[in-house]
């Protein structure tokens, strides 16, 4: 059976000690040749790497994993490309939620305000990541979840149109279908949901039991009425994931027709959210303090160990294991359902062809195909059609260097709203992102 390379991008990663350990135990179905982590910062991915080593050595002995910070050694005959990069790493995400917070205006990694100012940067780097990568390894799968996934997706339609190879995907809808698999006491993998919205603005349609058809979703409605919804995912346990959580019920009392996608809150209540968010302790905070201090803890354990012991056993890593699922998919031709993000093309039947939405594809080895919706109602239409004409806008003014279309895509957002918040907001993003966005005439 053919055994796989594959290189992780932003190997320094939160994320990746979760991918390593997938990847060992999820060998059988995606047999690995060769691993590469690459990262700029050599510092950050060092402790990672000696972590692989260990792993591997004990549980995948043949495997060829190395970490490197040199591109031509990460990106040479890859087969895959996983892409989580960070532009400008957990402390410019700290500015991009505090600055727009303490002017009253939701701080958040992907939304609003701080969503496109990580999207500038990430359109500089994942742009100029991947015409690297193409240069070492043309026809490898680049999968791509770098945030926010929206903007950089728009971006790369712009930059590659030609290129069928990237893919952009977001874990969010999952973790929503595996919190209603244990809402209903099932298997997340016997749900079968419809789909659809934007990166982080979607709502489920349906959501069928695979095997009999039923449609679960009224049931779902009346748990949630009645329990709430809780995460699945161990990695959303924090408070603030607790209380996103916990605003499905509130968004499904106000708005009943579908299951909405987490990400939602910020759209529907925006003054609320702003005014019960922490400007002075944000979810970028929160992850330093938390995530970050407990992944590089238990790689520091481990090399001073230099033993796995029983660490690998009690994992339960949904994000890994989904990414990989999905590159299982295209290597083995599975044709399994993915929620990936594409150009519309007519499966959100009445929103613009070039838009990049997010629904439920059929997955295999010549990529995604997308699953129609049909029209979509009124009140949905307008939400979407607003949030991609900011993306639209922001990506415009990337490439036209324009302060007059950020500023369009500021005044548009439901977050921002308004030109005369936009304006002082914008300036002081521009102050922060000093070096790292394009120039803005
Ligand atoms: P992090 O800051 O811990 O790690 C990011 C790593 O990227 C760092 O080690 C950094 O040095 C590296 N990096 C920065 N610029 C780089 C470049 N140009 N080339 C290579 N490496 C570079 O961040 P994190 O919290 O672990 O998140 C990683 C990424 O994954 C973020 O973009 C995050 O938003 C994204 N993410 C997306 C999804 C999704 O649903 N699409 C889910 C989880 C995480
Ligand atoms: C979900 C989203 C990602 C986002 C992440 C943030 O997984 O789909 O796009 O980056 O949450 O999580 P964090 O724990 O870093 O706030
Ligand atoms: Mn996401």
């Amino acid at each position: 059976m053919k055994k796989y390379n594959v290189c992780i991008v932003g190997g320094g990663s939160t994320y990746t000690l979760g991918f390593l350990k997938s990847f060992a135990r999820m060998q059988e179905e995606f047999p690995l040749n060769k691993l590469v982590l690459f990262d700029i910062d050599e510092k950050r991915q060092e402790p990672i790497g000696k972590f692989g080593d260990i792993l591997f050595a004990e549980k995948m002995p043949g495997l060829d994993f190395s970490y490197t910070t040199d591109a031509k050694e990460a990106y040479q005959d890859m087969d895959f490309i996983f892409m989580q990069m960070r532009a400008g790493g957990l402390e410019m995400r700290a500015k991009d939620e505090h600055i727009p917070l303490s002017m009253g205006m939701i701080g958040q990694e992907t939304c609003g305000a701080g969503g496109m100012s990580y999207g500038l940067r990430s359109c500089v780097e994942m742009i100029k990541a991947i015409h690297e990568i193409r240069k070492y390894s043309p026809n490898a799968w680049i999968l791509n979840y770098t945030n926010p996934a929206a903007i950089v997706a728009e971006a790369l339609r712009r930059e590659f149109p030609d290129d069928q190879k990237i893919l952009n995907i977001c874990d969010q809808p999952e973790n929503v279908v595996r919190s209603c698999s244990r809402l209903l006491g099932c298997e997340w993998e016997d749900l079968d949901p419809v789909y659809f919205g934007l990166n982080h603005f979607g709502w489920f349609t349906h959501m069928y039991n695979k095997t009999t058809g039923e449609d679960l979703l009224p049931k779902i409605k009346e748990l949630i009425k009645k329990n709430g919804f809780l995460p699945q995912d161990a990695e959303q346990r924090d408070q603030s994931w607790l209380d996103t959580y916990g605003m499905v019920q509130t968004i499904m009392n106000d708005f009943p027709d579908y299951l909405p996608n987490t990400y939602d809150q910020y759209y529907l209540y925006p003054e609320y959210k702003a005014s019960h968010l922490n400007p002075d302790f944000t979810r970028a905070d929160e992850v330093m303090a938390g995530r970050e201090k407990r992944v590089f803890k238990e790689c520091n354990e481990i090399i001073s160990e230099g033993k796995l012991g029983k660490k690998l056993e009690n994992i339960s890593d949904a994000h890994a294991e989904m990414m990989i699922k999905v590159a299982e998919a295209i290597a083995f031709n599975k044709n399994n359902r993915h929620i990936l993000i594409v150009e519309n093309n007519g499966a959100i039947a009445n929103m613009q062809d070039d838009a990049m939405v997010e629904v439920v594809c059929e997955l295999g080895i010549n990529g995604p195909r997308p699953m129609r919706v049909g029209n979509i109602p009124q009140f949905y239409l307008g939400l979407l059609v607003n949030q991609v004409s900011c993306e639209k806008l922001i990506v415009d003014a990337y490439y036209e260097k324009s302060y007059n279309k950020a500023l369009q895509a500021f005044t548009l957002n439901r977050l921002v709203n308004d030109a005369k918040k936009a304006r002082p907001l914008l300036d002081a993003l521009i102050e922060a992102n000093k070096g790292m966005w394009p120039e803005l005439r």
